[in-house]
């Protein structure tokens, strides 16, 4: 076992603190450990918990699952997913959830560009990824499932988190060609604007964006 460390995330306002811990395994591949992104959208998923309390929510390629296992806290109904080909990431999130008392979580095994599985899916009210675009050569893969799955759940949209690498990358032209526009989430309008949230040294100095993607039709 490569378990080396559990990370602590303590997410608090005035009235409310949720403590969350993730096991983070000592292995090189992406959904292993919890990246910079994940705590952005986490507060995301914190700041509007009283509108996302009772949804139904995917998070895809959830990795160690940091903002479901908040949003599972409050009281959203969540299910996990990661590539179906990475049994270690579906592993990971299943410790992650059951960590942070999320007993028998729903995770299901979704490759970006596979979308015959999509259609054993429930309805979702939302659907969210953090740090997903990092390799081009996946970006139409993984905007052909997003379309399909904001194509099949009506008034769906998708959040997610993206950490800059390289400001060449662009999936403008993937968008238009799916049917999709993004809009920009101000990381300030959800206090997601700190180098350390909820107590974390992360997202440091990255430099992220939150996006809000929707059919365009
Ligand atoms: C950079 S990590 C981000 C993980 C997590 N969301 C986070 O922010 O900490 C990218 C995630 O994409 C997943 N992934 C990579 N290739 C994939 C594919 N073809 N289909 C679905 N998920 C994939 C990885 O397993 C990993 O969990």
């Amino acid at each position: 076992m490569d378990l080396v460390s559990s990370r602590k995330f303590v997410f608090s306002d005035e009235r409310y603190t949720e403590e969350v811990n993730i096991p983070e395994i000592a292995k090189a591949e992406y959904g292993m450990y919890t990246w910079p992104c994940a705590p952005v959208l986490a507060q995301y998923v914190w700041h509007n918990r009283s509108l996302i309390r009772n949804m139904s929510i995917l998070e895809l390629s959830a990795g160690t699952a940091l903002p479901g296992v908040v949003a599972a806290k409050c009281g959203a109904s969540v299910h996990f997913s990661d590539c179906r080909e990475f049994p270690q990431c579906l592993e990971n999130i299943r410790r992650s959830c059951e960590s942070n008392g999320i007993q028998r979580p729903i995770i299901h095994g979704l490759t970006w560009g596979n979308i015959d599985h999509l259609s054993d899916l429930p309805h979702f009210d939302l659907i969210m990824s953090s740090d997903c675009f990092y390799d081009p050569h996946c970006f139409e893969d993984l905007i052909v499932t997003i379309a399909c799955l904001l194509e099949m759940n009506n008034d769906c949209k998708f959040i997610c988190s993206h950490q800059e690498r390289d400001s060449s990358w662009n999936i403008e032209f993937l968008l238009h060609k799916w049917k999709l526009k993004a809009t920009r989430i101000p990381l300030i309008s959800f206090h997601g604007d700190s180098s350390a949230i909820a107590g974390s040294e992360l997202p440091g100095n990255h430099t992220i964006h939150m996006f809000e993607i929707v059919l365009s039709t």
